[in-house]
């Protein structure tokens, strides 16, 4: 059955981790060191993979002898690691900025910056046009952040937006921020290079490269020693993870990478994100199905179910590409939970073509979807090519009917499992009562049960008795 099971015959897996160990020793010695200097506040929009990146900034900066506070009132530097993707994002993070520079006007020393993919976009004019921020710092510029603090403090400017084809911060050990102790973000790799038109990210986070794998490696292992009992492999594509060990001339695929995570301990689970249906290969399908620990959880964005349309979105795969893809997983792995991301409103999408996308969603039956409607960034392939013609109105029209279709096919779903036992990693205590728990199943639902004393990292079971549209509930079996 596992014909193309991914292989780790002839990888030279035995190079010492110990220097990627030290990291994160520096790390939290830099943490308790830090305690006296200067304090930063920071606040993470958009995708997991800036929320991650947030995690490499406080390591950054507690290494230069910063110290973290959750109270931007006494920090002596206000971070927003801003995203891009769609104009509301942007609107969100001005909103805020106007706040801080509010509470700047009683504090003038103050130095407030603006890092990711907002400040890649604006560059210099956030500093120069706007007077909003007094930082400006790209994605691959994070290192240079305490010399842009520094010269920012000397009334410089305090800019760098620079774009690289190798950093991948690897040897950075995150600092773990807002965390239940139980589930991490592991970033493989950065950047885009595929160009969906509609899209900024290929501009804003530059070239795509893989990060070392014995780093990877490296981390999941300290993170589980540190309790830890579910790691998710983040990038843009993951599927397109390529890293070439220097020493060896041997090259680690994404399905050999994960087999090599699951590998560190089978009490740890995997989770990554995002795939791309052009490049997800049967390889990585089989090393889901084979391992255990990695979890039967695929987000698999199909944009539209319109062919016309995917090509103007340069998705390259079309409708038939990305269903046979979704028959592939149905196959390989039976039991897998299946969710996708899908746009409204795209240049020149007739109501046949929107129609395309409702009928796709019925076929596949997705367990959860992230929906939007068109919204077109300056300097996109789209912009440049295609009328923003569809108005907001239908836009939003065919939006809610997008999530009217979701809703339902979940509350579906959701029924179908009442009576099913799952496994569930404890994560925390239930937003609902705190004398309940809850955690994820394999297939990444949220399941709450009664369970005053577990602890949190630990592997229960549990039979669902009732379902609401988001979340099961259940009792431990
Ligand atoms: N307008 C609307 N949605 C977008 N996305 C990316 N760019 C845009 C845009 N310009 C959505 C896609 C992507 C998700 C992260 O955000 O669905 O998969
Ligand atoms: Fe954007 Fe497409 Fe890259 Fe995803 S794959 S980040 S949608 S360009």
């Amino acid at each position: 059955m596992y014909d193309n099971n991914p292989t780790l015959e002839g990888l030279d897996l035995n190079k010492p981790l110990e220097e990627f160990r030290q990291g994160e020793a520096l790390g939290i010695a830099a943490m308790e060191l830090a305690q006296e200097g200067k304090k930063f506040y920071i606040e993470s929009y958009g995708c997991s993979m800036n929320f991650s990146d947030s995690e490499i900034i406080a390591a950054i900066l507690f290494e230069d002898g910063f110290s973290l506070t959750r109270n931007f009132e006494e920090a002596d530097l206000i971070l927003l690691n801003t995203c891009a993707i769609r104009d509301n994002a942007e609107q969100r993070v001005r909103k805020r900025l106007s706040e801080f520079k509010h509470a700047k006007k009683n504090r003038p020393g103050v130095l407030i910056g603006m890092l990711g993919c907002m400040a890649e976009r604006l560059k210099e004019n956030l500093l120069e046009q706007e007077k909003l921020v007094d930082i400006v710092c790209g994605p691959d510029a994070y290192r240079d952040l305490p010399k842009l603090v520094k010269n920012a403090d000397s009334g410089q400017k305090g800019v760098n937006v620079l774009l690289s084809r190798e950093e991948t911060y690897s040897d950075i050990s995150p600092i773990r921020l807002d965390t239940n102790g139980v589930t991490a973000f592991i970033s493989i790799m950065r950047g885009c290079d595929n160009m969906c038109s509609f899209c900024v990210v290929p501009f804003t986070r530059g070239r795509e490269r893989s990060r070392n794998a014995f780093a990877v490696i490296a981390e999941a292992q300290d993170l589980y020693e540190r309790g830890y009992r579910e790691v998710t492999l983040l990038g843009q594509n993951v599927d397109s993870y390529k890293w070439e060990n220097p020493e060896t001339g041997q090259v680690i695929s994404f399905a050999q990478l994960m087999v090599m995570v699951a590998e560190v301990n089978s009490a740890l689970r995997i989770r990554f994100s995002t795939s791309h249906p052009k490049d997800i290969t049967d390889e990585v399908l089989y090393a889901i199905a084979k391992y255990d620990n990695i979890c039967n959880y695929i987000h698999l964005p199909v944009q539209s179910g319109n062919s016309n349309v995917l090509e103007r979105m340069n998705r390259t795969y079309n409708r038939e590409w990305y269903l046979e893809r979704i028959a592939a997983i149905q196959r390989i792995v039976p039991d897998c939970g299946i969710s996708t991301d899908i746009i409204t409103g795209f240049c020149g999408e007739t109501e046949a073509e929107h129609q395309d996308t409702l009928s796709l969603m019925e076929m596949v039956q997705y367990d959860m979807a992230y929906m939007f409607f068109y919204s077109e960034r300056p300097g996109t392939l789209a912009a440049r090519k295609y009328v923003d013609d569809v108005p907001h109105e239908v836009k939003l029209r065919r939006l809610n009917e997008v999530i009217e279709v979701k809703k339902r096919q979940a509350a579906i779903k959701n029924q179908a499992d009442i009576g099913k036992t799952f496994r569930v990693l404890v994560e925390k205590p239930s937003k609902r009562s705190d004398k309940d728990m809850s955690g994820r199943n394999d297939q990444n639902k949220l399941i709450v049960f009664p369970a005053e004393k577990l602890k949190p990292g630990t592997y229960v079971n549990v039979k669902v008795t009732s379902a609401s549209q988001a979340t099961l509930i259940g009792e431990l079996v």
